[in-house]
């Protein structure tokens, strides 16, 4: 957590990006799949439909396309990244990270990579601990995806869950700055007591994949809707209120807050215990649902390009999930360095697949002329 001027540096967001899949899941196909109906999924969650992975789509694909755009918006070469921390409850693989297989998709050669698990928090805990690198003066530029696939651990014949959750991936750069703009502070918490109302429970040391737990659809999502539900609401009020007490600011200071869009009643209920008009919260779960590490920054890129978020803007970001975790950011937008059109062209050129291959044939050669080398006499 950040906010109590430890830090000399800090850093702002100068890219952002997301990708969603073309595959658009309404309300009235899930209908002719499970028990429910378009009214009441509208009226209980706010949902009118959501994006869903094709079979060649995964985090990873979904993360790369989001990591792409976030810096080809900042200007900036990925091989000048120096971390690149991805947000997920769904990685591509148990092992290794999903961060080091996105490194090597977009040829960040040189960045330190790790994935961030807390749950839909997910990617405020790591927004939070890139500024802190930042602050820490390691560093100067921090590459933040969250990404999910979430269709793939649904259980498609429960309806209280399958109407919710969703695909897509979002990324902000971060990059050293000291104009004013920026990250201002930051909140975060958890409390394991509530670890089984949002879970997987089997997949990892205690109970790997066996044909019981498949059986037993073991590897799904279950969750306790009402207690998340209730715990949702009291702790974006919380979060909100600390975040902007910390910044020494007031809640009319605020411009937009961009929360985690899980439930749009919970959206409503949080406005209206925090008595903000609710047209200072931004909602795009109609068409998203719920992406879990992605929401907040596939909602924060859509605010900016539909024009809500202009210089010098106030901006608090807001999460709550599995752990259960929580935590809000809150940030002064500013703007993005100029960078010659030939530098941009360079740097899209440096995150094409082409120049992936490129390295990867690079480093092929290499381990040849090493392996010469090791077989000498
Ligand atoms: C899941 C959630 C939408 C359920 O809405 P709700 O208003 O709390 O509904 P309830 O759980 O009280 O269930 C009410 C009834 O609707 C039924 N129901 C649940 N899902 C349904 C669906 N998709 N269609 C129709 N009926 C449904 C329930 O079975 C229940 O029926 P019953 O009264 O006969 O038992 C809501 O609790 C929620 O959004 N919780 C937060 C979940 C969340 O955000 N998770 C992610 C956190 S990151």
């Amino acid at each position: 957590m950040f906010g109590n001027g430890k830090h000399a540096r800090g850093s702002q967001i100068t890219g952002w990006g997301y990708f969603v899949p073309p595959r658009v899941l309404t309300n009235e196909e899930l209908a002719r799949q499970v028990e429910t109906t378009d009214q009441w999924i509208q009226e209980r969650t706010g949902i009118r439909e959501r994006r869903i992975a094709g079979p060649t789509e995964s985090t990873l694909t979904m993360g790369v396309q989001a990591a792409r755009r976030a810096l080809i918006k900042a200007d900036l070469s990925p091989s000048k990244i120096d971390h690149l921390i991805v947000a997920t409850a769904t990685p591509e693989q148990p092992i290794p990270s999903t961060a080091c297989m996105i490194q090597d998709e977009i040829g960040a050669t040189k960045a330190a990579a790790f994935d961030v698990a807390a749950g839909c928090t997910g990617f405020i805990y790591a927004l939070t601990i890139g500024n802190a690198l930042i602050g820490s003066g390691d560093c100067g530029n921090v590459l933040v995806i969250g990404a999910e696939t979430l269709s793939r651990i649904v259980d498609w014949t429960d309806r209280s869950s399958c109407v919710l959750f969703a695909d897509g991936a979002g990324a902000v750069v971060l990059q050293a700055t000291d104009s004013g703009t920026g990250l201002i502070s930051s909140v975060l918490g958890a409390d394991g007591f509530g670890r089984n109302y949002l879970e997987v429970s089997a997949g990892g040391s205690r109970l790997p994949a066996s044909h019981e737990t498949v059986d037993g659809k073991l590897h799904y999502v279950r969750m306790n809707g009402r207690e998340i539900f209730r715990f949702a609401v009291d702790k974006i009020c919380k979060s909100v209120r600390q975040v902007v007490l910390k910044a020494g600011l007031t809640p009319k200071d605020i411009a937009l807050i961009i929360p985690h869009q899980a439930n749009r009643r919970i959206i409503e209920a949080s406005a209206r215990a925090l008595k903000i008009k609710e047209e200072k919260f931004f909602v795009n779960i109609d068409r998203y649902g719920n992406t879990s590490s992605a929401s907040i920054p596939i909602a924060l890129s859509e605010a900016v390009e539909a024009g809500k978020v202009k210089r010098g803007d106030y901006l608090v970001l807001v999460g709550f999930g599995a752990g259960l975790t929580w935590g809000a950011v809150l940030l002064r937008w500013g703007e993005s360095p100029t960078v010659s059109a030939l530098e941009t062209y360079w740097d899209k050129l440096k995150t094409s697949p082409f120049f992936r291959e490129i390295r990867h044939a690079k480093r092929r050669l290499d381990r040849v002329k090493l392996g010469d080398w090791f077989d000498r006499p």
